[in-house]
């Protein structure tokens, strides 16, 4: 039994002449607030800015399918399963009692936003953060995708190793009822050559034009059997070498379609479902770190104004990091280098043993600490202008950054990530702080799967106006979903605009924008009535 109709009603009434309620949407007037400032001979010229916007968010929460490619990998095979066992309220036995199916781990129904104080007992309230606005429920999700590999779902949980036995084994008919994922695109050059041997499940052919179709077929077949209203598709696929950008290849949007019509060599598939996912209106979310959204990608995303989102998940080593390196960089204290090691057993890890792959991910971990040093000017000597051009002070100082990933197939799924950083601290000493941080890795990145889906969609239905500006009608959100970089390890944003790694600020945006959403000001800690009389 699905059970999409036995969910809660929407909980949540703003009662302000700034929020509207009718059955078809919520609409909230916000003040974006910021300010302008010019430096001049060290003087420093502020003027406070206000904008006033107006957001519109459809109420009826789409019915949602999940299209992951790389299905029967580890995470698209223990998504399934974890859902599954929730949908059905399945519980199993562990060494050390009984396992109730849950969503822990996931930001938006395992975490909650503070909505303000009750003038009864003068406590915060809270809810779940999935109760600020009308989502999806992953329970409803309808799953399909694609895999190179032709275990069926069942198969697939079995050799990802990542699930009690007792669940999997209760697990396995529902799993089995899903049968196996669509036969995909494999451009052997793209992965390691050690997945070779899983390849079993390809589309036939040499032609991009035609395979671009296929993909197009297969999500518009998905989306009428099950009568959906959206599709997400997800790349949880192997991580692929980076492309090269060509001038004339990928450039642009009109380029990548005639390379694509030319079966060029440089065209991905993750582009080509990428591609495919656009050119269907369908938002397509890169949970890998290669650079599948190439310049012309992003063009033809704008140009369709069709959402996309990416790269690479959040989910252990990094995910720290964007906490431990703002921490120190914030509490005044200059990390001078931070060494990065992992090792891992899955097949994740044997696709990242060779080094093309790696280098994706190497590029997608290395990132994470640019804007909390460029941040801060008096530990870090910003980039100097003039003769240095080319050197290292033209780029600007930065701790030492390494990060080596090993394939140790004995640990399996269980990666091991270990963390040094070295650190000066007050009048020339130094500190050393090594973290060792063992993550369960399906375990981890399912949840962020699933709430970059929910988040996707919800996305897709808020629109906002200008409320000041000559803008009558109410617009979709820029293609370029900056707001899903909390589960993002290398965060995609808008062309010309700042990437924010500190996972700080990220969930503050996300907290910000769904409040605005409802007319409320994001949390403030400020908390002024806790410090007057
Ligand atoms: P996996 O190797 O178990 O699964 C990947 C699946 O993709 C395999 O079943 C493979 O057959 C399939 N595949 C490869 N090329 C394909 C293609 N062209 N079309 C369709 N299917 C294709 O890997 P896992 O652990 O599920 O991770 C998936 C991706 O997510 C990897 O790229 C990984 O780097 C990335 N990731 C995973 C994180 C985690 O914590 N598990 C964190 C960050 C990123």
């Amino acid at each position: 039994v699905h059970p999409t109709a036995a969910r809660r009603p929407y909980p949540i009434v703003v009662q302000s002449e700034q929020t509207s309620y009718s059955d078809d949407f919520i609409t909230a007037k916000f003040t974006n607030r910021g300010a302008s400032v010019t430096v001049t001979d060290g003087q420093y010229l502020i003027t406070p800015s206000f904008k006033q916007y107006e957001f519109q968010t459809a109420r009826k929460v789409s019915k949602t399918g999940l299209m992951m490619v790389g299905w029967g990998g580890n995470n698209g095979s223990t998504l399934s399963a974890t859902v599954l066992a929730n949908r059905h309220n399945i519980v199993w036995h562990t060494k050390s009692g009984i396992q109730q199916p849950n969503y822990i781990g996931s930001m938006l129904r395992a975490s909650t936003v503070r909505l303000g104080v009750d003038p009864s007992t003068g406590k915060d309230v809270f809810v779940p953060v999935a109760d600020v606005l009308p989502m999806v429920h992953p329970n409803d999700l309808v799953f399909g995708g694609w895999d190179i590999s032709g275990a069926t779902l069942d198969q697939a949980m079995k050799r990802a190793e990542v699930l009690d036995w007792d669940l999997q084994r209760q697990v396995a008919p529902h799993m089995a009822a899903l049968g196996k994922p669509l036969p995909s695109i494999y451009y052997p050059d793209f992965i390691a050559a050690n997945q070779e041997a899983r390849a079993d499940n390809v589309i036939p052919g040499k032609d991009k034009q035609a395979h671009l179709e296929r993909i197009r077929a297969d999500i518009r077949r998905f989306k009428a059997e099950n009568a959906l209203d959206r599709v997400v598709i997800f790349w949880t696929a192997n991580t692929e070498r980076y492309s090269e950008i060509i001038p004339g290849v990928n450039d642009t949007a009109d380029h990548l379609l005639a390379s694509i019509k030319a079966s060029h060599s440089e065209v991905s598939p993750s582009t080509v479902f990428a591609v495919a996912a656009i050119l269907e209106g369908e938002p397509f979310v890169n949970g890998a770190p290669q650079n599948t959204f190439v310049p012309g990608v992003i063009e033809l995303a704008e140009r369709k104004k069709s959402f996309i989102g990416g790269d690479d998940l959040k989910s252990g080593q990094t995910k720290l990091k964007s906490v431990f390196a703002e921490f120190l960089v914030n509490a005044g204290i200059k990390p001078l280098s931070i060494a990065s090691y992992n090792h891992l057993g899955n097949n994740d890890g044997h696709n990242l043993s060779a080094e093309p792959q790696f280098k994706s991910k190497e590029i997608s971990k290395s990132s994470v600490v640019d804007d909390m040093v460029g941040a801060n000017a008096l530990l870090y000597k910003p980039p100097q202008e003039g003769p240095v051009k080319g050197t290292k002070a033209a780029k600007g100082e930065h701790p030492d950054h390494i990060v080596v990933i090993k394939y140790v197939p004995a640990v399996g799924d269980s990666k091991r990530a270990i963390d040094e950083y070295y650190s000066e601290i007050f009048c020339g000493g130094r500190s050393t702080i090594n973290i060792f941080n063992e993550c369960e890795d399906s375990l981890l990145a399912t949840p962020l799967i699933l709430d970059l889906t929910i988040l996707t969609e919800l996305l897709t239905r808020v629109k906002y106006r200008d409320v000041a500006g000559q803008q009558a009608e109410f617009s979709p959100l820029h293609p370029i979903l900056s707001l899903l970089s909390y589960m993002l390890k290398a965060p995609l944003v808008k062309p010309g605009t700042d990437v924010i790694n500190s996972l700080n600020r990220q969930r503050n945006a996300l907290e910000a924008f769904l409040k605005a959403c409802i007319g409320l000001e994001g949390s403030s800690d400020l908390l002024l009535e806790t410090r007057l009389w």
